[in-house]
């Protein structure tokens, strides 16, 4: 049905254009048992979540050098829990909006203190600083969970997706696409997909001029072909 159409294209799509970044390599570093970074012992999480946060406001062209030097400087969870804010804050110097950088330093003491990274997106919640979008990604990258993630990229592309009108700002509006993007995530490839959906809104699934007749799921988009349909409609209203 649908929603299978929309996963295998995106993958296919992810596959041959996803970026080389380095919290994907860390993050895929796992599995096979004997290399360093792998395995469960939190360290992919720890890589996804310092990207995460990182890119919550800011471009991925200027936080891949910050997240290089961050991981330099504190390679494990267990290294941050031990640095001060102000180095913390020296090195966030650039990227604005500190208290990211406040959130970081003491979500990792918590998850510290309790001595294991948490697996869950409901047990990522629980941690200061993290919120819904953060342990979805989280959860879904590192740990496989069949979780959704729900940024300003994604809730374009849904919306535009499903030809979903209403004010994202509304909570029953932001209800709804968590709920479809739930429905839409790729049971087998959690993290692959939800990255997907977050690349496509940010290269061709963009705010003011979508590439449709480049998108891998143009077929399956509700405003496109309402747009091809109504003169009023256009794709860009999303
Ligand atoms: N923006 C935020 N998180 C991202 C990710 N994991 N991949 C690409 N762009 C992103």
């Amino acid at each position: 049905e649908e929603a299978r159409k929309v996963r295998a294209a995106l993958l296919r799509w992810y596959d041959g254009n996803q970026r080389t970044l380095p919290w994907r390599t860390a993050a895929r570093r796992g599995g096979g048992g004997g290399g360093g970074g792998g395995g469960n012992d939190g360290s992919r999480a720890y890589a996804v979540w310092v990207s995460e946060v990182m890119l919550q406001q800011t471009q991925v062209s200027t936080v891949v050098a910050y997240y290089n030097r961050w991981m330099e400087k504190w390679p494990t969870v267990g290294h941050l829990a031990a640095a001060s804010q102000e180095d913390v804050n020296d090195l966030w110097a650039g990227l604005g909006y500190y208290r990211r950088a406040r959130f970081l330093l003491e979500g990792a003491k918590s998850i510290v203190e309790v001595g294991e990274f948490p697996r869950s997106a409901a047990d990522l919640r629980k941690v200061r600083g993290i919120g819904d979008y953060t342990a979805g990604a989280i959860a879904s990258i590192a740990f496989d969970e069949v979780v959704p993630v729900v940024d300003g990229n994604i809730i374009r592309v849904i919306s535009r997706m499903k030809a979903i009108s209403s004010n994202p700002k509304e909570s029953a509006t932001m209800k709804s696409i968590w709920r479809l993007a739930g429905q839409l995530v790729d049971p087998s490839r959690p993290g692959d997909f939800n990255q997907a959906l977050m690349e496509l809104g940010a290269t061709l699934c963009s705010r003011s001029s979508p590439s449709c007749s480049s998108c891998p799921v143009s077929g399956q988009c509700l405003a496109l072909s309402l747009s091809k349909k109504l003169e009023s409609a256009e794709v860009t209203d999303y």
